[in-house]
């Protein structure tokens, strides 16, 4: 009988003892939409490995799930603020919905280069829009690279009138929107999910994006031209839900910051190689004609597309446009 109480009282204690380990274990699932060997998804594995190595998976677990797996990029936003998944990193355009000044990142032709980009983002102007939409339940970690966008399409895109009447698939972004109608074209905002498969079946004609994404997601393989125009930057802000991050133990959180650091200044320096190696792939493939502009074409671009500055001039403001700009010299 003793035997048995004690026993018991052995069994009860573990599973206490269990149970409490468990309950400390701190679940960060990362959501996102691209493949493993693009920018991005090098740095959602990259925290993944320092978290594991530094602080350990039975304190904190870090779940990756890239390729639109958990959720889409129309999802992932009501996702993070529902609490569904703690860490995200949309491109900068995606963030529309919930503030007009991070659309500066989508106006043409703003940055010459993603070292531009770069330094933006390290001025102060750049990391107060971190914190920018904290109330709305989003805190900004920081941010990360892709690279420059390039225009693909199943017709020779040389001169902006060339998309004049074609559909371009675009981010959900109000920017990008006007962008191509400026060029007379027809922009559509999809998921990027849906991308392949419409550029497949013709649903769409084109679509703009960097050479890591239009290499990983096979876009190259249904598009016949790539105009290398470097018009724009897709890069992103990671960012986890408020209330999650501001209620995480300090030393933890303080741990997890660090590492962040860490993986962004990875990312960003290894973000334009994985580009210009994605580049180079598709070039070698012979499947698609990337197409070089000169000095005066890219200025035809740039002058057609210039309407959409003045559009959003108002909504992001003459001074963050003017700082964003400043980072070009
Ligand atoms: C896109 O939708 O084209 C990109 O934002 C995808 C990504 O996350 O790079």
């Amino acid at each position: 009988m003793r035997f048995v109480a004690t026993a018991t009282a052995i069994a009860l204690a573990g599973m206490l003892c269990s149970g409490a380990a468990f309950a400390k274990t701190i679940t960060i699932k990362f959501s996102h939409v691209v493949a493993d060997g693009t920018p991005k998804g090098q740095g959602a594995l990259m925290f993944q490995k320092l978290v594991k190595e530094r602080i350990g998976d039975d304190k904190v677990k870090v779940e990756v799930y890239p390729n639109s797996q958990l959720f889409g990029d129309a999802k992932e936003m009501e996702a993070l603020a529902l609490g569904d998944v703690q860490l995200i990193a949309p491109s900068l355009s995606k963030f529309d919905k919930y503030t007009k000044q991070v659309q500066v990142f989508d106006l043409p032709f703003l940055f010459d280069d993603i070292n531009a980009v770069d330094r933006f983002q390290a001025s102060p102007e750049g990391k107060k829009l971190l914190t920018s939409m904290e109330k709305k339940g989003f805190i900004g970690l920081g941010y990360w690279h892709n690279g420059m966008k390039q225009i693909s399409a199943n017709n020779p895109l040389r001169k902006p009138e060339d998309a004049a009447g074609k559909k371009f698939r675009i981010q959900a972004s109000d920017v990008l929107l006007e962008q191509f109608k400026a060029l007379n074209a027809n922009p559509q905002k999809m998921a990027f999910a849906e991308v392949y498969q419409a550029l497949q079946t013709g649903a769409i004609d084109g679509q703009e994006n960097t050479w890591s994404n239009i290499y990983s997601q096979k876009f190259f393989e249904v598009q016949k031209y790539i105009t290398e125009s470097n018009h724009g930057a897709i890069d992103y802000m990671v960012v986890a839900n408020t209330d999650f991050w501001t209620e995480l133990p300090k030393d933890l959180r303080a741990q997890l910051e660090t590492i962040l650091s860490e993986v962004t200044v990875q990312v960003n320096k290894m973000a334009e190689e994985l580009n210009q190696r994605d580049r180079q792939r598709i070039a070698e493939s012979g499947n698609t004609e990337i197409i070089k502009l000169t000095k005066e074409e890219v200025d035809a671009w740039r002058k057609a597309m210039s309407p959409v500055w003045a559009t959003f001039e108002k909504d992001i403001g003459a001074d963050l446009i003017k700082a964003a700009s400043a980072a070009n010299t």
